[in-house]
């Protein structure tokens, strides 16, 4: 199982987005294990994406992360990085795909609606800067059985 760190940007929240960009999360059957509203400082968002300090969009991209409230998950399941940025469609709104989340809510190419970790070291770095105070609970979800096809041990 992976986790991965899902940030609904200021513009998912203000725009009254955030219900229906989970749902579709739990509608994929992954397992929501931290959720959290919460308004990103300045260091946050700059240490977050430090990757990006050289880039033009830069000083932009950390205006707009600390604008207004963010919602901020963690997301589990198997395979959940690669599936949730399938989920999430290119990084530009006016090129992402229809069937994703920055397709189906956005045009924008800066306020694309969503973040998600890009590999298994990049998920395990944000989930420790966004839940570092904890927060991540580990919980048995019934519908797992139903989800996965658990019949040779292991979910599949
Ligand atoms: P994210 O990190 O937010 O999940 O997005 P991503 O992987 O799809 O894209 P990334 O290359 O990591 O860029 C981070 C965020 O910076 C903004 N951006 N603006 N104007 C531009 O050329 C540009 N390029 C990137 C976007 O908000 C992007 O999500
Ligand atoms: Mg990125």
């Amino acid at each position: 199982m992976q986790t991965t760190l899902i940030i609904l940007k200021p513009d998912a929240v203000q725009r009254g987005l955030m219900g229906r960009i989970l749902a579709r999360f739990e509608d994929k059957g992954l397992q929501v294990v931290g959720c959290k509203l919460m308004q990103i400082s300045q260091d946050l968002a700059a240490t977050h994406y430090e990757a990006h300090k050289s880039k033009p969009f830069y000083a932009g991209l950390v205006r707009f992360m600390t604008s207004s409230p963010v919602l901020v998950l963690a997301i589990r399941g198997n395979d959940a990085i690669a599936i949730s940025r399938n989920m999430m469609g290119a990084t530009f709104g006016s090129k992402a795909n229809p069937g994703t989340i920055r397709g189906d809510f956005g045009v924008s190419n800066s306020f694309n609606l969503i973040h998600g970790s890009d590999s298994p070291e990049a998920a395990e770095r944000e989930l420790k800067l966004f839940f570092k105070d904890g927060g991540v609970l580990d919980w048995n979800r019934n519908a797992d059985q139903w989800v996965y096809d658990m019949s040779g041990g292991k979910a599949e």
